[in-house]
C-alpha cells in the first residue's frame, strides 16, 4: 500500500463506492469524501468527511499528509452550465490546489464525453490516440476537458502529477451494443488507480478508461507509463447487447453516442 493516506473524493458515488472497497482490500489507508452521506459500512483505515467540493477550505484541511487523490466527485452526467460549474471547475481547481499544497499526485476521472464528437472508427487502425483535440459534447464533457488541461497547467508550472483516465463506462455489466466498445469492469478500474497511484513517476498523461474490448474505439495513450493493462473485456456480452442501438443516427455516428444528440440542432 502507498505510504501516505489515499484521499477519494465523490466516496459515496458508484465508482467511489467500487474504488474505497476495492483498494480498503488492499490495505490502502482512505480518506473519503462526498457531498452526500457514505451508504455503506466505512472500510478499515477510512475516515468520512461530508463536504461541498465547491467550498474548498474544508477539502484544504481533510487533504492534509495525502499522497494523492483520486478525484471521482462533482456532477457525472450533462446537465446545464450553471450545474456543473460549481462541483467540476470550482471543485476542481479545490482539488488541484491542495494537491499542489500536499506534493500529491491527482488521479482525475475525466471521460470520453471530453472527446465525444469524434466519430467512431471505421476500423481497428482508425483508433483514436489520446493525443487527440478535444470535442466536448455537453458542458459536462467541456468541464472534463477543463480538467484535464487543468492537469496540464499544474504539471508544467507547479510539478504535480496527474493521470486523466478518459473513462467510458463503467458500469457492473455493458447495457447496449456501445459498451461492446466503452466498457470499463470495475476490477479494471480498481486495478487502473492502484496502478495510477503506485507508479514511481508519471508527469501528466492521458489513459483510455476502458476494458480490453476487441470493438473499442480508441488506441494509443500514456499506460506504459503506469504499467497498467486491462483484463476484462465486453466482448462476452456481444449476443445480450449487440443488437440495442439507439436508432439516432447522430448517436450512432459519434463516440459520445446520446450526449452529442442530446439538445442537438445543427442541420446536417
Ligand atoms: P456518481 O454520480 O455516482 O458519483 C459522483 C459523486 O459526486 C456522487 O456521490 C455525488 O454526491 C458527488 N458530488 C456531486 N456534486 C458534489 C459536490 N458539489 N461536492 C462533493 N461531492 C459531489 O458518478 P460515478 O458514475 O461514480 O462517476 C464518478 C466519476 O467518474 C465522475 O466524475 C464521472 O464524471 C466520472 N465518469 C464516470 C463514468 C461512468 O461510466 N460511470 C464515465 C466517465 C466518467
Amino acid at each position: 500500500p502507498p505510504a501516505k493516506p489515499v484521499l477519494i473524493t465523490g466516496a459515496s458515488g458508484n465508482l467511489g463506492r467500487a474504488l474505497a472497497r476495492g483498494l480498503a482490500e488492499r490495505g490502502w489507508t482512505l480518506r473519503l469524501t462526498d457531498i452526500a452521506p457514505f451508504p455503506d459500512p466505512l472500510p478499515q483505515r477510512a475516515r468520512f468527511e461530508r463536504m461541498d467540493l465547491a467550498e474548498g477550505v474544508d477539502l484544504l484541511h481533510f487533504a492534509e499528509g495525502c499522497g494523492a487523490i483520486l478525484h471521482f466527485g462533482g456532477i457525472s452526467s450533462d446537465h446545464p452550465f450553471n450545474t456543473v460549474l460549481g462541483p467540476n471547475i470550482q471543485g476542481l481547481y479545490h482539488v488541484y490546489e491542495a494537491a499542489r499544497r500536499e506534493r500529491a499526485r491527482v488521479v482525475f476521472a475525466s471521460s470520453n464525453h471530453a472527446i465525444g464528437f469524434h466519430e467512431r472508427p471505421g476500423q481497428a487502425n482508425d483508433r483514436l490516440e489520446a493525443n487527440c483535440a478535444f470535442r466536448p459534447d455537453s458542458f459536462y464533457g467541456l468541464s472534463k476537458a477543463y480538467g484535464e488541461l487543468m492537469g496540464r497547467l499544474y504539471w508544467d508550472k507547479h510539478g504535480v502529477e496527474n493521470v486523466n483516465l478518459r473513462i467510458g463506462s463503467c458500469f457492473p455489466e455493458p447495457t447496449e451494443a456501445r459498451m461492446l466498445s466503452t466498457w470499463l469492469s470495475y476490477a479494471d478500474l480498481v486495478r487502473l488507480c492502484e496502478a495510477a497511484v503506485t507508479a514511481p513517476r508519471t508527469g501528466h498523461c492521458v489513459i483510455w478508461g476502458c476494458s480490453d474490448n476487441p470493438a473499442s474505439f480508441w488506441g494509443r495513450d500514456h499506460r506504459d507509463r503506469i504499467g497498467w493493462q486491462p483484463q476484462d473485456s465486453a466482448e462476452a456480452w456481444r449476443e445480450r447487447v449487440g443488437g440495442l442501438t439507439s436508432g439516432n443516427p447522430v448517436t450512432e455516428r459519434y463516440q459520445g453516442g446520446g450526449y452529442t444528440a442530446q439538445g442537438y440542432s445543427r442541420d446536417e
